[in-house]
């Protein structure tokens, strides 16, 4: 049993919330990742490591509230704790070398592109950060992620803060302008981290994404989680999560993403509340 040390919304659909893992913390590596399973009724769930803690033993997650198992554990509080815990998995983030790096968040890919960055930061390296909200609502982290690069540069694609438009529209500019980067590192929905690809592959700079296709056991063993890298099957769990951009598959990786869309609502739609009892409408 892990317990919940604390919890707050980041946003209204974004919750943070630090677990006592002693064991996951002090392994645990930048572009790692744990399962959890909210209780014995519960399925398995990947959740990339925001921040360990090796001193206080503690973890921090970051999700969104999007199906049920996030919802049942956005029902968690302080002092309650979760059934299971299995990580670090995956392969950690592979930066050497490199410089000049700009981080790309999309939405609540920050959560994860933050704690790449904060890594690089403080290894010395020059750290640009690009983060990508629908508005200005939803923005998270910006103290955070500040305070662990060298420009942090907002956009929202209605212009409600910082500035208007698409992250990718933000990085094609920051190339032209001469920023010089050596790498670029895109978390967030699979459409931006190609899009976001591209722009790097014709400007000759190698990118690196953070996949999330649907996992299961995420040790290697179901293969749910596969994806086409450079026309080979890779799992993301084991292989990854981390891969180079310039060569996934993020067209195939959409469609294996969507293949559930249709259970998964309906299992929010009959989503009865273990606390309180009560059934819950979606969203
Ligand atoms: P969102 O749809 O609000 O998009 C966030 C930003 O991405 C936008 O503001 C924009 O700048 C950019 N973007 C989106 N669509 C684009 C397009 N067509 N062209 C160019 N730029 C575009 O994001 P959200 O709803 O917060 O969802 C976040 C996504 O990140 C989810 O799909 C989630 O699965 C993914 N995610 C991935 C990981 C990981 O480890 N790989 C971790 C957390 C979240
Ligand atoms: Fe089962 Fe990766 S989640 S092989």
């Amino acid at each position: 049993m892990y317990k919940i040390t604390r919890k707050r919304y980041l946003n209204p659909s974004v919750a943070l919330m630090k677990v006592e893992a002693p064991l996951v913390a002090r392994a645990a590596k930048p572009g790692q990742f744990i399962v959890f399973r909210v209780d014995d009724l519960g399925e398995r769930v990947p959740l990339t490591i925001a921040d360990a803690e090796p001193a206080s033993g503690e973890i921090t997650i970051i999700f969104q509230i999007i199906g049920l198992s996030t919802r049942l554990l956005s029902e968690k509080n302080e002092g309650e704790f979760i059934l299971d815990i299995a990580g670090p998995l995956g392969q950690p983030t592979e930066t050497a070398g490199a410089k000049r790096v700009c981080v790309v968040g999309g939405g609540v890919g920050c959560a994860i592109a933050y704690p790449q960055a904060k890594a690089l930061h403080s290894a010395g390296v020059y750290v640009d950060m690009l983060a990508g909200f629908r508005n200005k609502d939803i923005v998270i982290l910006e103290t955070e992620m500040r305070g662990q690069s060298d420009n942090l540069y907002i956009t929202t694609d209605d212009g409600s803060y910082g500035e208007k438009g698409f992250v990718t529209a933000k990085l094609q500019s920051l190339i032209e302008g001469g920023a010089g980067y050596d790498l670029i590192i895109a978390i967030g929905p699979v459409i931006m981290m190609k899009l976001l690809c591209g722009i790097a592959k014709k400007a000759g700079i190698r990118a690196i994404v953070s996949l999330n296709p649907i996992m299961i056991d995420g040790t290697g063993m179901c293969g749910c989680c596969r994806v086409t890298v450079g026309g080979r099957t890779r799992f993301a769990c084991v292989d990854g999560p981390d891969f180079d951009g310039h060569l996934v598959d993020f067209d195939e990786l959409s469609r294996r993403n969507s293949v559930y869309r249709e259970q998964e609502a309906a299992a929010m739609e009959k989503h009865v509340c273990r606390l309180t009892g009560r059934e819950t409408a979606n969203g």
